[in-house]
């Protein structure tokens, strides 16, 4: 078998070493270089380069379908920053935020980060419940929601057409500013989800967060916002960004070589064909081998989000998959109270087929007890 000594950690929601486009980018930066354009190594511009924004508009406008223009952008250092960011320009601390039940537990720690209040609210197979979130706003005054509407982490859901519009009605009648975390938006494995959010960026209720973290390489740290000229201009008035002289420009300039040359279509297409193989061997070894653990077929994104059988705890059982050689992500880390007790987040991005595989036998072994 030869992973005897290793962790097989389905925690991981990263792309393997083996993904990361190292050719790609050798040509990108070459070009960038040999072309000697001093600038890229400059301070640049608060919202990033135009040049390379231009190219990300077009890039976005063939992969959303819909037009994007470089207005609407302003480059970001990925979503994480982007999000601290937000954070910084529209919160308060003590302020409260939405998030959805439950959510990326790392964008938890930034809210923390920040003094703010965080309060759930519950999704169903069709994304973010708009009724719960109704019941909420009579009781708070949120400073904006965090939702994650495609392929959402940790637990795969897409937000349908009905629920975004229905959403989008809300955040009208109620001036809620909807900060949509979209860095999976382009990674379905057949068949698209609906429009981004970011459909609703010029209306200025909604901010949409992109990322090439997950769609080419997280150590790029390069991602996008989108939004509406006022949203923008509050974000690019941040200390850090005008000191900074925007973020990432050289990064910036090598991903417009990417794009130009049609590279950074052909990373993406190349890993959205591996991660749905790498899903569906995740997914059939689990129904072979974890026949009592019950999950929805991801189709597309980074994540199967299961659950254990007869109210056993994830928790609990972490620490014997650790000692068979196997670990994930407890569902209660995605929670704001004590919730998902009996969920676990296993990624099939990391790990190639074999390990993938060996996961869900050591997983099955140690559920066998
Ligand atoms: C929903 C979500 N947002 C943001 C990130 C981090 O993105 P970035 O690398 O662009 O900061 C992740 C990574 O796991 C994620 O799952």
């Amino acid at each position: 078998m030869g992973f005897h000594a290793d962790i097989i950690d389905f925690g991981k929601g990263q792309p393997s070493l083996s993904l990361l486009p190292v050719a790609a980018w050798r040509t990108a930066t070459g070009d960038c270089l040999a072309r000697g354009d001093a600038g890229l190594l400059q301070y640049g511009a608060d919202e990033g380069d135009v040049g390379f924004r231009d190219s990300l508009a077009q890039f976005l406008s063939r992969r959303y379908a819909m037009p994007v223009t470089a207005t609407e952008l302003v480059v970001s250092a990925g979503a994480s920053q982007a999000l601290d960011l937000v954070c910084t320009r529209f919160t308060r601390p003590g302020d409260t935020i939405f998030v959805e039940e439950p959510t990326y537990f790392l964008a938890l720690d930034i809210f923390r980060d920040h003094g703010l209040r965080v309060v759930g609210i519950p999704i169903d197979e069709d994304g973010i419940r708009v009724d719960a979130l109704q019941d909420a706003l009579v009781h708070h005054r949120p400073a904006l929601l965090y939702t994650i509407p495609s392929f959402q982490n940790p637990s795969g859901t897409t937000m349908s057409a009905a629920r975004r519009e229905q959403l989008m009605a809300v955040s009208r009648t109620h001036d809620l500013l909807i900060v949509a975390d979209e860095v999976y938006q382009l990674l379905e494995f057949d068949t698209a989800p609906p429009s981004p959010l970011a459909t609703y960026a010029h209306s200025a209720r909604v901010l949409s967060l992109g990322s090439f973290s997950k769609i080419c390489a997280p150590g790029l740290r390069l991602g996008w916002m989108q939004g509406a000229p006022g949203v923008l201009h509050t974000l690019t008035q941040s200390g850090v960004v005008q000191s900074g002289g925007g973020l990432n420009p050289f990064v910036s300039g090598a991903m417009c070589r990417m794009i130009d040359l049609g590279l950074a279509d052909t990373v993406l297409d190349a890993l959205r064909g591996v991660y749905a193989e790498r899903s569906a061997v995740l997914c059939r070894a689990m129904r072979e081998l974890l026949p009592a653990v019950t999950f929805v077929e991801p189709t597309g994104g980074y994540f199967v989000w299961a659950q254990l059988p007869a109210a056993q705890s994830a928790a609990e059982l972490l620490p014997m998959a650790k000692a068979g050689g196997v670990a994930f992500h407890p569902g209660a880390r995605f929670s704001r109270g004590d919730g998902f007790a009996q969920q676990m987040r296993l990624s099939f991005a990391y790990y190639d087929v074999p390990e993938l595989e060996e996961g869900v036998r050591r997983l099955a072994q140690v559920l066998a007890g």
